[in-house]
């Protein structure tokens, strides 16, 4: 997604934080190695689940942020167990297929556009599970507000943050429209960098458009490709999926 070849600068600040983490490494510490973590971005995730023992693949089609990734990977000395390829979700083959869990966290999965490249993702990520492998998808729970929506909207403060250079990050989001035969929401975020002094020294402004989908267009989703499904959660507290928040479908491979 070409977006995140201009945001991977700026992602760890707009994303710095860790609600998911204690969720996915509980998965990690009851399935155990090979962890498969599709999107993986700049490591947010894989970083702390490495760090914690365990051996994970990671893959993203942005080379801007796996490189990120890979800095970090190097810091904090955990090679030995973290390998990382720039691949697309819906296309990638990798050298082992026996991973015990693999998973697309924080709604990387909306930014596959069509039904073909959806089923296409989850095929191969079945291919890649041992028998009895567990997959976890995470996306938003469509809104109905926002589904709503027909006029463009104006740009929005989403949130402001402090760089660790001294510098300020400023996003702003807007609504541009929804497509509903081809459930897309078309966004665009805008990072605004300013240095200590106030003075503006960088403006981008990128699309961020996401394919929404619904809970039971979801479970048919991965039931066409063999998955069983074990849970639907709205949140990272497993409470059970009401139409809110999220859909964090855990599905299993048949074993
Ligand atoms: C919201 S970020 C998530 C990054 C990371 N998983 C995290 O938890 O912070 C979305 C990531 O999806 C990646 N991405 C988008 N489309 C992709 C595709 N078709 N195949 C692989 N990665 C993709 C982007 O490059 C980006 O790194």
């Amino acid at each position: 997604m070409a977006a995140y070849v201009d945001y991977a600068k700026y992602y760890d600040y707009d994303h710095a934080i860790d609600t998911d983490l204690a969720f996915y490494i509980n998965y990690a510490r009851q399935y155990g190695s090979p962890v498969l973590e599709l999107a993986c971005g700049t490591g947010r995730l894989l970083v702390p689940v490495a760090k914690a023992g365990f051996e994970i693949y990671g893959i993203d089609l942005s080379e801007n942020m796996l490189s990120l990734c890979r800095r970090k990977v190097e810091k904090r000395d955990i090679g030995n167990h973290v390998h990382l390829f720039c691949a697309d979700m819906a296309t990638f083959d990798l050298p082992r297929k026996d991973f015990a869990l693999a998973y697309i966290p924080v709604r990387s999965f909306m930014h596959l556009f069509t039904q073909e490249d959806q089923l296409a993702c989850l095929r191969r990520t079945y291919d890649h599970l041992r028998p009895g492998g567990v997959f976890i998808v995470d996306v938003y729970a469509p809104s109905y507000s926002h589904l709503a929506k027909e006029q463009e909207e104006g740009f929005h403060l989403r949130r402001e943050v402090a760089m660790p250079n001294g510098h300020r990050l400023i996003r702003r989001d807007r609504f541009l429209r929804n497509d509903p035969v081809l459930q897309i929401q078309h966004y665009e975020i805008c990072f605004e960098e300013y240095d200590e002094a106030g003075n503006l020294i960088n403006k981008r402004t990128l699309p961020l458009d996401t394919r929404y989908t619904f809970c039971y267009e979801m479970q048919l989703l991965l039931e066409s490709v063999g998955f069983e499904i074990v849970d639907i959660f709205r949140d990272y507290d497993k409470n059970p999926f009401d139409g809110t928040e999220e859909i964090i479908a855990v599905a299993r491979r048949p074993g």
